[in-house]
């Protein structure tokens, strides 16, 4: 079985004891800060390379389930196969890292920037930060999620790091199948729409939750891997 190292395992603290925050001081970050998070959007990494996409920040937005805060994430991507799956994968590095660094988020699936930005590319969706009411954090018993059970089969450590993933609604509609130190990655089949791309989006989320917990992370579509019924699949962590 793959052992995680001790670097990873801090990655793991994060993982586990990370929430959804949804009240917020809505006093503005100080500028430094702001500056750390623009420096943190730099050092994202992409799951596919060649999907372009943008993460900006606005203090405004609107739509389903959107909720008060003093700043936004807006992801915005070019309409391509993998853009869902690719904002999910980059979005959740920056949800990870602010709150390592004691920030409250809140991942909106259903939200909009209310003015323009200056992005070229249409918006995905957004996600709230800043200065939580309340602890930003909470312990790993208090997440409530699937069994692996139920979403896996076959072992390797990394697998608790991708169950604790949010997920839009809490679906956790996702599969894992771990085999020769690989898990292939599935999300599950969805009729068009926002259930399909929340779905999408919550494969990428996982992804990055055990490219956070691989000594060393590779992603790629195989042929010949085992099919699930009622999933697709979209990829497998080497
Ligand atoms: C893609 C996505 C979209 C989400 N959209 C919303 C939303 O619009 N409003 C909201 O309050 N929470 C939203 N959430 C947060 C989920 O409800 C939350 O992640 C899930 O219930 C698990 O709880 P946890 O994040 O505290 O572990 C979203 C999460 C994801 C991953």
């Amino acid at each position: 079985m793959r052992m995680v190292t001790t670097m990873k395992n801090e990655m793991f603290e994060t993982i586990s004891q990370r929430k959804s925050v949804r009240k917020y001081n809505l006093e503005p970050l100080k500028e430094e800060a702001m500056e750390n998070v623009r420096e943190l959007i730099a050092n994202v990494k992409p799951l596919y390379p060649d999907i372009a996409y943008s993460v900006a920040i606005t203090d405004k937005t609107k739509g389903m389930f959107n909720i008060k805060a003093p700043h936004y994430l807006i992801f915005t991507s070019e309409e391509k196969k993998g853009a869902a799956e690719n904002i999910g994968f980059v979005g959740q590095q920056l949800d990870l890292k602010l709150s390592a660094k004691g920030y409250g988020t809140c991942w909106l699936g259903g939200s909009k920037p209310q003015d323009k930005d200056s992005s070229p590319l249409p918006p995905m969706l957004c996600m709230a930060f800043g200065e939580s009411v309340g602890s930003p954090h909470r312990t790993h018993s208090e997440f409530k999620r699937k069994p692996l059970a139920e979403i896996s089969s076959g072992t390797d450590e990394r697998l608790e790091a991708a169950r604790l993933a949010p997920s839009g609604m809490n679906q956790q509609n996702w599969f894992f199948i771990a085999e020769n130190n690989q898990i292939h990655c599935y999300r599950k089949k969805t009729k068009l729409g926002f259930t399909a791309k929340l779905a999408a989006i919550d494969i990428g989320i996982a992804i990055c939750h055990l490219a956070m917990v691989s000594d060393e992370f590779s992603f790629s579509a195989q042929e010949n891997v085992p099919q699930k019924k009622g999933f697709v699949y979209v990829g497998t962590v080497g």
